[in-house]
């Protein structure tokens, strides 16, 4: 197996499925197939395992990797936000594991062509669905100032927003920002980085790929979906690489977990809501040393896992 797709937490992820009642099993982002792997080999009771990408590339990938199963393997090319539906459509009611390993795989990272790494040279494309329309050419070329500024905050927490914006738009009105090469031009001089080691166009790279990907959005949409199709005692694990992602999955669950409904603005009172899960770490699970050793990607990894009532 290559370094880079080795599978991130797949030792912690393993060890809460349960013994030996994973009959129904959902990989929404199967990647390179990595933690599918993982799973099949060390639950060969499951009898049924969709696995999700929206990326064709690594859907043929995962083929190869887990052809050994493929019996009992359902590849599905589509948006994990669409978890429902794909299951109504396979006639599966509920399941009893879902894994969401987030974000793009090393693999989309190391092509160029794909356009997600400002070190590697390609079109601004960063669309993880290359049916999808949106790129990342398009919003850096056609989006308003204040748009740009909005995701470059909002989706990258970067603090130089307003002047990574600014010279976007006074530079694309000379010439048209077609590669990551050029974007990394144009914004390497403006803006700093905080951190030593850390390039300056990070923030932005990442702003941009989560807002071609809607990632937040299909975040928010997934998870009341995974929680509602799992069996009692069925778990759901997300894996989450920056902090925007993250907290949508610890408040997400907590909600979840609590049986007291939200009542901000009610003055101390509280409303009874039934609780539908029971959170199996209260706080994330991060990588070991060694781990991020061999595999640095895994060295912002966190894993929330939590059972189903
Ligand atoms: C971090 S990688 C997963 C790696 C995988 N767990 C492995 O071990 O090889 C994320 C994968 O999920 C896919 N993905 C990300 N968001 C998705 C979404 N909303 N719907 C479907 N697939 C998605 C990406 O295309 C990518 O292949």
């Amino acid at each position: 197996m290559k370094e880079s797709h080795i599978p991130v937490l797949a030792n912690e992820w393993l060890s809460f499925l349960p013994e030996d009642s994973l009959k129904i099993y959902v990989d929404g982002t199967l990647g390179a197939g990595g933690h599918a792997l993982c799973v099949l080999e060390n639950h060969p009771e499951i009898e049924r395992f969709i696995g999700i990408d929206q990326d064709t590339n690594a859907l043929e990938i995962a083929k190869e990797k887990i052809i050994k199963w493929s019996d009992k393997v359902t590849f599905v090319h589509r948006n994990f936000s669409e978890i429902n539906q794909v299951l109504e459509e396979l006639g599966i009611e509920k399941v009893d594991g879902i894994l969401l390993d987030l974000g793009v795989s090393s693999m989309q990272l190391d092509v160029g062509e794909r356009g997600f790494s400002f070190q590697q040279t390609g079109p601004l494309d960063m669309r993880m669905n290359r049916e999808n329309e949106l790129s990342a050419e398009i919003i850096v070329n056609t989006w308003s100032e204040e748009e740009l500024g909005r995701i470059f905050r909002d989706y990258g927490e970067e603090w130089q927003w307003r002047r990574a914006a600014r010279k976007l738009v006074q530079e694309r009105s000379q010439r048209k920002i077609v590669t990551t090469k050029d974007l990394v031009e144009v914004l390497s001089p403006v803006l700093k980085s905080r951190k030593v080691g850390i390039h300056p166009v990070t923030k932005v790279f990442q702003a941009l790929r989560i807002c071609v990907n809607s990632e937040l959005e299909v975040l928010q949409q997934v998870l009341p979906q995974a929680i509602n199709c799992l069996n009692p005692r069925g778990v759901l694990g997300v894996i989450t690489f920056h902090s925007l992602e993250d907290r949508i999955v610890k408040n997400f669950f907590r909600h979840e977990a609590s049986n007291k409904q939200d009542t901000s603005g009610l003055s101390g009172l509280f409303l009874e809501k039934p609780s539908t899960v029971t959170l199996l770490n209260k706080k994330p699970i991060t990588a070991t040393d060694e781990e991020i050793e061999l595999n640095p990607r895994s060295r912002s990894a966190k894993l929330r896992v939590v059972e189903k009532k």
